[in-house]
């Protein structure tokens, strides 16, 4: 049964975290497991006329089945795991693997305190740039080493394969976007490692050849937080006339906004080897479409830009955002 790949096109941001709620309660995924980067992450989900803010547990909270795991690839922070933990009640049913390697107070303060960094680069400040640098001198201490964190210890390679092995649904959710990668990102301007489909994969221990589906998601126009190139920027004026100005969950930091890209999300499908894309947003580009669930509702500008895409990338749109609820989809999978 079908394992499914949720990671960012562009620069992160796309909402990815709205669309891997989706899923979980449509697919009613038996396990969501994070792969990525870390806390740098910030997903908001609105639900049930609510604004969840997370940046350590998956999205797919809002299915009370699901099992929310995070992969040993992934940085922790201890504090807002638990924070977060707390928040949502999900104690009973939320883990993280002994290899997760932990962010500490000294990480965050080299990076908030680095001018390369927090200056030049434009980090979030989270510490997990240092925090990998550790990892990978081998001198970092991991979620094996912290009582606090013994309740929540757990195989997540193990599950994960298990729960395929049973003919269970996966959901594996990404977090930035393919052009944040360490590999094939606008480097020095990217995060601390690769972020596309494979590597996340690699994150939570799922082989290549368990991989079913790989879902692209992008937005109807594109974001960018911190420094770097960002093609046909817009001025923030200009951004915020379009209604397309944002802020970002983690840092509030104002979004830099540009129109749809299409050879950047051209190049995103060969990296990620997607199988679907999800466009979201569609909402604020295009008048007429909020919170409409169905594709020949939709007025026809809007349909036109996603036969582009589709054109374009030569892989079809199956899940359409109309809004930020979790519902305010069209889904035109089989
Ligand atoms: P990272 O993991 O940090 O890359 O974030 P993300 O991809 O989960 O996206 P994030 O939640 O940071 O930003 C997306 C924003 O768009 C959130 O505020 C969502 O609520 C909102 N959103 C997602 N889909 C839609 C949509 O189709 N329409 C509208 N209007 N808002 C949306
Ligand atoms: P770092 O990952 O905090 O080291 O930041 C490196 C770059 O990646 C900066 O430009 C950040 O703004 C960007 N970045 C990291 N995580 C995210 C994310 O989840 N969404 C958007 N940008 C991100
Ligand atoms: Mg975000």
């Amino acid at each position: 049964m079908p394992s499914i790949i949720i990671v960012g096109g562009f620069y992160g941001d796309e909402g990815k975290g709205k669309i891997v709620s989706y899923i979980a309660e449509k697919d009613d995924s038996s396990i969501a497991v994070r792969g990525g980067v870390g806390p740098n992450a910030g997903h908001s989900i609105v639900w049930h006329g609510r604004t969840f803010r997370l940046r350590m547990l998956p999205s797919a909270f809002v299915n009370p089945k699901t099992q929310l795991l995070i992969g040993p690839g992934v940085l922790v922070n201890p504090d807002v795991f638990l924070k977060e933990v707390k928040e949502l009640g999900v104690g009973d049913r939320c883990g993280l693997d002994p290899l997760c390697a932990i962010i500490e107070q000294k990480h965050i303060d080299l990076d908030r305190g680095s001018d390369h960094l927090r200056g030049k680069i434009g980090t979030t400040g989270t510490g997990t740039g240092p925090c990998n640098v550790d990892r990978v001198n081998r001198i970092v201490r991991l979620a094996r080493d912290l009582p606090e964190l013994n309740d929540y210890v757990t195989d997540v390679p193990l599950a994960v394969n298990r729960a395929l092995e049973k003919g269970e649904n996966v959901l594996v959710e990404g977090t930035q976007g393919t052009y944040l990668s360490l590999f094939h990102g606008s480097y020095p301007f990217v995060t601390s490692k690769d972020v596309t489909a494979s590597s996340i994969a690699a994150d939570v221990g799922l082989g290549p050849t368990n991989i079913d589906k790989v879902l692209t998601v992008f937005k109807a126009y594109v974001t960018r937080v911190g420094a770097g190139y960002l093609k046909d920027e817009l001025s923030p004026e200009e951004a915020a006339r379009r209604g397309w100005a944002e802020y970002g969950t983690v840092t509030g930091r104002q979004r830099r906004a540009a129109p749809f890209d299409y050879d950047l999300a051209k190049r995103a499908v060969m990296l990620n080897g997607a199988t679907e894309i999800a466009l979201t947003k569609m909402d604020i580009v295009y008048n007429d479409v909020k919170g409409v669930t169905t594709f020949e509702a939709l007025p026809p500008a809007a349909k036109a830009f996603i036969e582009k895409v589709e054109a374009e990338t030569g892989v079809p749109v199956t899940l359409i955002g109309t809004g930020p609820g979790v519902n305010e989809v069209i889904d035109r999978r089989i």
